[in-house]
């Protein structure tokens, strides 16, 4: 693998494993790793859960935008994103000019079986998952298709992801061997 020279965004939908496959390919790739979400918390002190609660999906969006913004400025890293920021027009354009975007895709069982485990998203309370997850799926999809490289993320071992994302990457980086 050559040395990272742009930023690699993984983007997807909730459940792809975009933080914990983004975590071992930041390690593989001896990078950075930045998850938004966790960012935004941290910029706003509190859960997105609570954002959401607080004050609506509206300002999460834009908090996102902001801390895209900032992370997309960084040295280049892995960053994972949450499930819609892709969504945004104008964060999507930041990320072509400024990224390699790996759209980590998983079908529908897996994404269903991963969120399950979890309560943390605001947006599959107090509704089916996988009826949110399917009219979801039909609005991003064609969004998250204009990432330039899909890889699939399977229910096999996490570094076998990490390797596919290495080996379909490495048309875009131009920078020297490490
Ligand atoms: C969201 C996905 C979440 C988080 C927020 C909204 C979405 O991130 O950003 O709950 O719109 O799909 P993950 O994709 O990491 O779960």
């Amino acid at each position: 693998m050559k040395r990272l020279s742009k930023t690699l965004v993984l983007v997807g939908m909730m459940g792809a494993g975009k933080t914990s496959v983004g975590r071992r390919l930041a390690g593989a790739l001896g990078v950075q790793f930045r998850d938004a979400d966790h960012e935004i918390e941290a910029a706003a002190g509190c859960t997105v859960s609570d954002i959401f609660e607080l004050f609506g999906e509206e300002a999460f969006r834009d908090g996102e935008r902001k801390v895209l913004s900032r992370l997309l400025e960084e040295a280049p890293h892995v960053l994972a994103t949450g499930g819609g920021a892709f969504m945004d027009p104008d964060t999507r354009t930041r990320i072509k000019e400024h990224a390699v975007s790996v759209w980590l895709k998983a079908d529908i069982e897996l994404l269903v079986s991963r969120v399950s485990r979890k309560d943390t998203r605001p947006l599959l309370r107090n509704t089916d998952p996988r009826a949110k997850i399917e009219a979801l799926l039909k609005i991003r999809e064609p969004v998250y298709a204009e990432a330039d490289v899909i890889v699939i993320s399977d229910d096999g071992p996490q570094d076998i992801v990490v390797k596919r994302i290495i080996a379909a990457v490495e048309p875009f980086m131009n920078g020297e061997p490490t």
